[in-house]
Formats: structure tokens, C-alpha cells, sequence
């Protein structure tokens, strides 16, 4: 199947969180298409260097990179992303909202660190969804907005309930953002959810010092995400070297049917619910 035409030669993307990580991945990808990218994150010096990578990558001369440096839990700085796109190149084919962060919480206590994870996760993405939608659906051509969620935004693992709730957000804003692009009249504008599995990047680096066997490089992430989107998916669910897509699935209907079968909340990590998680095996 050939891939998406927003993925060709000319075609421009917008990725926020691009210095490191699955942005900076896809950043190199695209440009090594011919894709001309714009480049976001807040940290100037890794942006520039992320930079430096993703032009050596591209396909040839006359594919431009360029970035910007700001943040995204801050409106104005994505207004300024924005503007800065259409000045440059006066088209975005592809918007990855990909910014995110991840610093620990409970479910009383570290409420900066709430604030912090809602501000980017969640309002970094919601701002991007509401800057650029209306100027990509006007350019009458065929666009994708990509917003990056996470398994932990599914199924809700204990651990970091900000992470979470931050990430279910996205998973929600992103659901209903498809329904409405795909209920608007002469709209070629879609949205996908791209969820990654354990993948090793600045993200998790923050726990493990080399790639653990069971994390996928970004760059693996993002040959699925453009196959996936290619063929059409909206969930692009990734997995990794130790989860399946099947395992993912066998999580995902567990979860569900914690509120389906009146089970308590994240029944998956409690005592008898625990064994009865590892025999369940959902029916198709
Ligand atoms: N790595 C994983 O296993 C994993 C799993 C699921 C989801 N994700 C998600 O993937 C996305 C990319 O993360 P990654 O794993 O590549 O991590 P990463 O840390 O390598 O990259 C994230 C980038 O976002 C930037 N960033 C953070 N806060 C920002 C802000 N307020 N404004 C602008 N830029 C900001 C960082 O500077 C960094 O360059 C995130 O949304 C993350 O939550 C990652």
C-alpha cells in the first residue's frame, strides 16, 4: 500500500518536542522523504542540535528545517509556532502535537507537578489542536493532525495519576477532534491518536541509563506511525519488544470492562482481579 500523500516529497510537518525523543525521530524521517519541517521544543540548545541531525538526513538541498524555540503549555508560543509555519512555508501537511513531560505524582500531594503535567501534556496539545485546525482545514488539501497519547491514558496503570489523567485528555480531546473533522463539510483535515509503546528516548532515559531489550527505538515509532496512518488507522497503537498489539487489546477490553462489569478501578493490579486478569482472553 503506498504511503499517505502528506507523507511525500514537499509536503510540510510542524512537530513539537522535536530536540529529542520520537519528535526528533520523525523529524529525521520526514526530512529524509523530502519533507520540509519545522521543528519546536523548549530547549534551544538540544533543538539546534536535533537540527543539525535532521539536516543531514534530508533527501537533499533544497529540503528546509527550520525551528522555533518555545512552550507549548503556553498559547502565545504556539501562536508563534504557527505563525512562524505559514510565514515559512504557507502550508502544513502534517501537525504533530508530540510534546510531553513526565514528572511524579500521587493522587494527594505534588500539585505543582499536577499543574505542570495538565499544563503541558494536556494544554500543550489542546493548544496546538485549537491554533492550526481552522488554517489546515481553509488550505483545501489533504492534512493530518498526529496527537501523542499513551497506554497509560488506556489503561490507567497506578504510578503517576497526572501522567494519566494528562494523557486520557489527550485521548479524549483527540477522539472527538476526529468525529468533528470527519462531520465537516468539504474537510480533508483527519486526526490521528499515536500511542507509543515503552520506547527509549529522553523520556526514559530519566530511569535507565541504556535501552532496556524490551523498549523500541523512536524511530521504530515512527515507521508504524506512518504505516498505521497510512492504512488508514486512527489508533495507532504501537507496541514494543515485550507487549504485543494482542496484549495491548487484552489490556485495553480488561480495563473496559472494569466499569462494564462493575469491577473496582484498576482492578487489573488488585489481589483475586489480578489472577483473574491473567486467564481472561477477550472474545472477538
Ligand atoms: N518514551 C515512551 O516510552 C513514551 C510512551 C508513551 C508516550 N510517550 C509520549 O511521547 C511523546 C514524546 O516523548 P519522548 O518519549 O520522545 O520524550 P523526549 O523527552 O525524548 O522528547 C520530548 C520532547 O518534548 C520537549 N518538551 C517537553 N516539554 C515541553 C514544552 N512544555 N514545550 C515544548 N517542548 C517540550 C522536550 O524538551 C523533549 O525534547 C510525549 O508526549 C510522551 O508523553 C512516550
Amino acid at each position: 500500500m503506498a504511503d499517505h500523500i502528506v507523507f511525500s516529497a514537499d509536503k510540510v510537518a510542524v512537530i513539537t518536542g522535536a530536540a529529542e525523543g520520537i519528535g526528533r525521530a520523525c523529524a529525521a524521517r520526514f526530512a529524509s522523504r523530502g519533507m520540509h519541517v519545522l521543528m519546536a521544543d523548549r530547549r534551544a540548545e538540544k533543538l539546534n542540535e536535533a537540527a543539525i541531525e535532521v539536516r543531514a538526513a534530508a533527501a537533499s538541498s533544497a529540503v528546509r528545517i527550520n525551528t522555533c524555540v518555545g512552550d507549548v503549555s503556553r498559547l502565545a508560543d504556539v501562536e508563534a509556532l504557527k505563525a512562524l509555519a505559514y510565514q515559512e512555508f504557507g502550508q502544513v501537511d502534517v501537525l504533530m502535537n508530540n510534546a510531553g513531560t513526565s514528572v511524579p505524582t500521587s493522587s494527594w500531594g505534588e500539585l505543582d507537578n499536577w499543574r505542570h503535567l495538565i499544563d503541558v501534556n494536556m494544554w500543550g496539545i489542546l493548544h496546538g489542536i485549537q491554533t492550526f485546525t481552522q488554517s489546515m482545514i481553509d488550505q483545501g488539501s489533504p492534512a493530518i493532525i498526529v496527537n501523542t497519547g499513551s497506554k497509560q491514558g488506556i489503561t490507567n496503570p497506578p504510578g503517576n495519576p497526572a501522567y494519566n489523567a494528562s494523557k486520557a485528555a489527550v485521548k479524549a480531546a483527540t477522539e472527538s477532534l476526529q468525529h468533528d473533522l470527519r462531520n465537516t463539510d468539504n474537510c480533508q483535515v483527519n486526526a490521528h491518536l499515536l500511542v507509543p509503546g515503552y520506547t527509549y528516548t529522553g523520556l526514559t532515559r530519566q530511569r535507565v541509563s541504556e535501552k532496556p531489550a524490551g523498549a523500541w527505538l523512536p524511530e521504530q515509532v515512527t515507521d508504524y506511525m506512518i504505516e498505521h496512518i497510512s492504512r488508514g488507522s486512527f489508533y495507532v497503537i504501537c507496541p514494543d519488544n515485550e507487549v504485543t498489539s494482542e496484549e495491548d487489546a487484552r489490556r485495553v477490553l480488561w480495563g473496559a470492562g472494569d466499569i462494564a462489569h462493575n469491577r473496582p478501578p484498576l482492578s487489573r493490579w488488585q489481589g483475586d482481579y489480578n489472577a483473574a486478569f491473567a486467564q481472561f482472553k477477550p472474545t472477538s
